[in-house]
Parts: structure tokens; C-alpha cells; sequence
């Protein structure tokens, strides 16, 4: 099969990889028909993540087709459309039963803190992904869902992550009737948490980033106010400004490690890799939310980082909620928001390329050019 394979930071190419096959009675495998490239897929491609090995195929957000299945799955058979959580998790761990897909106990034997993922470096299993012809599926009972028939395939792709992890974002924020939202960062997570902060009571939603065209997204997209934090003198004092000098009641970062802003700490975590990223979104999180306000973090961060604001989210009192999004529980919700009308995920999607492009994609949504926003990656298309 043609795959997408890394061959270091900043390469990666298409090549062909033998087929994968059922090595467990509980797999399926799938023949990808959309995939998409996440900003957490630019961690690995800037080769910011830990145990990411050469020859690996990413890919965690695709929908495609069932072409086998093993011997013991009961609930899917060959031919059915399926979109396929990013999580891989076994659904009767302590941590699955409750509801901590994100966090299973049974599928990841390099790390107790996180679970499986696909096509996310060995630190989250080592599997495969998705932006590739065919993907092994394992616990295929459990992670993927049918397609329903008035489910368009491009919003179900945006379903596997994005916009449950923005979904999910702002559920952490805990959002009541009029509060004040702050969203970091206006791509596709950042979108979508801004989107449902409406859906779940907001009176204002505030989004901050430094590139306009992304800015214009968050306006026309999730009817969000905005700020360039590029064109303020200090973000945080601004938003303090905006918000009667208390503070945002929730900020949702959806930026993570490897936030713009602050050169002494893109120095120390890119430049010489003294910490784990850059704290900066998660900082101005904890200086512009209110008092016994809460912060939810949705942006990706390695495990270490030293000069995080944590005495002030302390004497603030402030509720730091996080994880990765579990996205198989924010779904019967959102399938519900679509199905009613009051979201299209598909249109934040600005690119869709055959999977014989995808170092360009890579490079394009890498560098933000072309107004790139999200893009959809067809194997199946040349
Ligand atoms: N928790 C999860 O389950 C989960 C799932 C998907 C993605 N993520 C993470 O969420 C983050 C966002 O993902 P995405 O796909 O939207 O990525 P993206 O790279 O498209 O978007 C990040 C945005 O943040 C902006 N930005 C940079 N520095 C900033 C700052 N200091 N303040 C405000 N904005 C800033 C960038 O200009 C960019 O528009 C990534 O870290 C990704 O790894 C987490
Ligand atoms: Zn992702
Ligand atoms: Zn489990």
C-alpha cells in the first residue's frame, strides 16, 4: 500500500509499505477514504516528540471503509463506513469504564500515562496511522462508529478529533450561562472550542492568535471577537482591559508546546531543548482568566516544562482541567448539534489533497501558507 512515512523533521514522504493484516481477532482493517492533518501531527513533523521513529506513518483523524475484520468483531463488517476515534483504547480498563478513553490502561506499553493513539510516536503505542491507503484498526468492536447515512463524510472526519477536542474544550472549561470565553489560538481546535463555547451558554467568546486570516475564521466561523496578539503591547493586559479588569471566567488554550509570543522560551525549548515547549500559551491562560476561574487545556504539551505560572494558578484559585480529548464520548452530543443544524464542521476545511502531496500539505499547513486552516488528505484520489 502507499503510505505517508517520516523520514526525520521537517521530511516526510509517500512510499509504499507492505499491506497491514488482522494480528489479533479483535482488528479490523480499513481502507482510509479522508484523512486529515492535525496540529498535533506538526509536533512529530518538527520532530518535538520523544521515540518518534523513522519509517512510522501519522495519521489519527480518518473515516474510511472496512475491509476485513478478525475473527471475534461482532459489531462491524466488511464494507461498512466507519469513522475511527484517534483514541486506540480496550473500553473495560478501569480507565475505559470510566470513560477515560484517552487514558486506557491496555494499549500502550511505553507509558502509564497516556494511551493509544494512531500514528503518534512510541509514546502512544507506536501504531500506525491513517494518512495511508489501508490502516489496522485494533479493539475494532469499541473505537469506530458506523457513518451515518446523513453523516457527510467530511464532517465525519472532522469528528475523529478536531472538533470533539474543541467540543471537548470547552466541556472542560465548565461554561456557565453568560461567562466570558478565551480561546488561544484560531486553528482548528481553537475553532471549534470557540464554536461550542456558544453551544453550551457563553455570552462572549474571545479568540486570540497572530495570524489574520485564521483571526477572520474565528469571526465568520465561531462569531467570535478577536485579538491579534501581535498588534498589542501584552496580550494579557489587553484581555484584562476587555474584560473589566477581573478576567475571562474560562480560557481554553489551544495552542500547546510550541506557542509564538515569547522568544526567551522558544529559545530554551526549541533552540536548546531545556523544557519540554514553550509555556507561554498555557501562562497567559493562567494571567487572563479571573480569579477562581477555570483554565482548559486542550493544547499538547511534552512532560516537562520549567517556568509554568503554577504559584499564581494556585493563589488564584484557579481549576486546571486537561486531557486528550476521550472523542468517542463527545460524539452522541455533536452528531445531534449537526444533525440539527447548528454546526457544519466541514466548514473550517480549506485544503483537500491526494495522499501523493502530503509532504506539500505538510509544509503548507507547517508554514500557515495559503490560508491554510485544515486540511483533508485523499488517499483514494490522484
Ligand atoms: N487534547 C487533545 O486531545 C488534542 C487533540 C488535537 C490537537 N491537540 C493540540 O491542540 C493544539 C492546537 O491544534 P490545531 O490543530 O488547532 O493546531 P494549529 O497549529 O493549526 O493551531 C495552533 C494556533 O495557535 C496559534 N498560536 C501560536 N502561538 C500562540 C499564542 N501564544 N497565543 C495564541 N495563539 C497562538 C497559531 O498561530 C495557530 O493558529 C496543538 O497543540 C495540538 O497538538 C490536542
Ligand atoms: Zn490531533
Ligand atoms: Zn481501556
Amino acid at each position: 500500500m502507499r503510505a505517508m512515512v517520516y523520514r526525520g523533521p521537517y521530511k516526510v514522504r509517500v512510499e509504499e509499505k507492505p499491506d497491514p493484516r488482522i494480528e489479533h481477532p479483535n482488528d479490523a482493517i480499513v481502507r482510509v477514504t479522508t484523512a486529515a492533518i492535525c496540529g498535533s501531527d506538526l509536533h512529530l513533523y518538527h520532530g518535538m516528540m520523544p521515540d518518534l521513529r523513522v519509517g512510522h506513518t501519522f495519521g489519527h483523524e480518518f473515516v474510511g471503509v472496512v475491509e476485513q475484520v478478525g475473527s471475534s468483531v461482532r459489531n462491524l463488517a466488511v464494507g461498512d463506513r466507519v469513522m475511527v476515534p484517534f483514541n486506540i483504547f480496550c473500553g473495560t480498563c478501569f480507565f475505559c469504564a470510566r470513560g477515560l478513553y484517552s487514558n486506557c490502561h491496555n494499549v500502550n506499553p511505553n507509558a502509564t500515562a497516556v494511551g493509544g493513539i494512531y500514528g503518534y510516536s512510541h509514546t502512544t503505542g507506536g501504531y500506525d496511522g491513517g494518512q495511508a491507503e489501508l490502516v489496522r484498526v485494533p479493539f475494532a468492536d469499541v473505537g469506530p462508529s458506523k457513518i451515518p447515512d446523513w453523516l457527510a463524510e467530511e464532517d465525519a472526519v472532522l469528528l475523529t478529533d478536531a472538533c470533539s477536542t474543541g467540543y471537548f474544550g470547552a466541556q472542560l472549561g465548565d461554561i456557565a450561562e453568560g461567562d466570558v470565553v478565551v480561546v488561544l489560538g484560531a486553528g482548528p481546535v481553537g475553532l471549534f472550542a470557540a464554536r461550542s463555547a456558544w453551544l453550551m451558554g457563553a455570552g462572549r467568546v474571545i479568540v486570540v492568535d497572530h495570524l489574520d486570516y485564521r483571526l477572520e475564521k474565528a469571526r465568520t466561523f465561531a462569531y467570535a471577537e478577536t485579538v491579534n496578539f501581535g498588534e498589542v503591547d501584552d496580550v494579557v493586559v489587553h484581555l484584562k482591559k476587555a474584560t473589566g479588569y477581573l478576567g475571562a471566567d474560562v480560557v481554553i488554550d489551544a495552542v500547546g508546546a510550541e506557542a509564538d509570543g515569547n522568544l526567551t522560551q522558544h529559545v530554551t525549548s526549541a533552540k536548546l531543548k531545556l523544557q519540554g515547549g514553550s509555556p507561554v500559551a498555557l501562562n497567559w491562560a493562567i494571567d487572563s482568566v479571573r480569579k477562581g476561574g477555570t483554565v482548559s487545556v486542550m493544547g499538547a504539551y511534552g512532560p516537562i516544562f520549567s517556568a509554568v505560572k503554577f504559584g499564581d494558578a494556585r493563589n488564584k484559585g484557579l481549576t486546571i482541567r486537561t486531557n486528550q480529548a476521550p472523542v468517542k464520548r463527545q460524539w452522541p452530543r455533536l452528531l445531534e448539534h449537526i444533525r440539527n443544524g447548528y454546526l457544519k464542521p466541514s466548514d473550517i476545511v480549506t485544503h483537500r489533497i491526494p495522499l501523493d502531496d502530503i509532504a506539500e500539505g505538510y509544509h503548507m499547513f507547517s508554514a500557515k501558507l495559503d490560508g491554510c486552516v485544515k486540511t483533508l488528505v485523499l488517499p483514494g484520489r490522484s
